[in-house]
């Protein structure tokens, strides 16, 4: 029994860190267009930077939630078990997953853009703005994709190889409207997957939940381990 796990930025909602898209999403208050794209960097990598920076403090003293130990749990209980995320935060290897694929980066890594290494980087505050690599003393970049950039090829084509041989697709806290991500829920159903998804909110995804939760990561994932066990028993 495979059980592959989608994951958007409603299930560090409950670690207090702003969504995208919701009534206080980040998208509301700045424009994605100056922030996250290769043109807005390039532009002014100090602003850029400086909303990497914040958000990164942010989510140093933001923990783990309930929600992401649930999935953290599930990994440790079900042998063929999957966690892809759209998320950059790493709250989810922080509350003990492994098997975690992120499709849009990790805001932690940084990339160099004159010698092209990428490291973790871990200081919130960043000490320099735009901080410099540390072995060539270029510019460095956020290690997350960008929108119009590409999705990193590994992790994607392992994302769409998971969704077509899932039996048991679980959907947590994602609107479904960035694409290549969007697709995957879309990939289990065809494939003959249930698909369980836990939104407070519906999304393009729900008509085609077999059971869609409209509860909040935390509580939704306890009920929707409910629904899975009585599979994977
Ligand atoms: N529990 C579960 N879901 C929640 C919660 C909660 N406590 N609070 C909000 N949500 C839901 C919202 O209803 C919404 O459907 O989380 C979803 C968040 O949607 P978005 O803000 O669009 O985030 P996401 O779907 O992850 O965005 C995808 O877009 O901006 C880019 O690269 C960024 O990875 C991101 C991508």
């Amino acid at each position: 029994m495979k059980v592959v796990v989608l994951t958007g930025a409603g299930i560090s909602a409950e670690s207090g860190i702003p969504t995208f898209r919701g009534k206080d999403g980040l998208w509301n208050k700045y424009d994605p267009t100056q922030l996250a794209t290769p043109e807005a960097f390039n532009k002014d990598p100090k602003l850029v930077w400086e909303w990497y920076d914040w958000r990164r403090q942010l989510i140093a003293k933001a923990q783990p939630n309930e929600g992401h130990r649930i999935l953290a749990q599930m990994e440790n209980s079900i042998k063929d078990f999957w966690l892809i995320t759209q998320n950059v935060d790493g709250l989810h290897q922080r509350a003990g997953s492994k098997k975690v694929i992120e499709l849009h980066g990790n805001i932690w890594k940084v990339r160099c853009l004159k010698c092209r290494e990428e490291y973790f980087e871990y200081k919130a505050p960043l000490e320099e703005i735009p901080p410099k690599c540390k072995y060539c003393g270029g510019l460095l970049r956020p290690g997350v994709v960008w929108f119009g950039e590409s999705l990193p090829t590994d992790a994607l084509e392992k994302a769409f190889k998971l969704s077509e041989e899932a039996d048991i697709f679980l959907v947590v806290g994602t609107s479904a409207q960035v694409y290549p991500a969007a697709e995957l829920p879309f990939i289990a159903k065809r494939s003959g997957a249930k698909l369980i998804e836990v939104n407070p909110e519906e999304t393009p995804v729900t008509p085609y939940c077999d059971v869609s939760l409209r509860e909040s990561a935390s509580t939704g994932l306890k009920k929707a381990w409910e629904e899975i066990r009585k599979y994977t028993a």
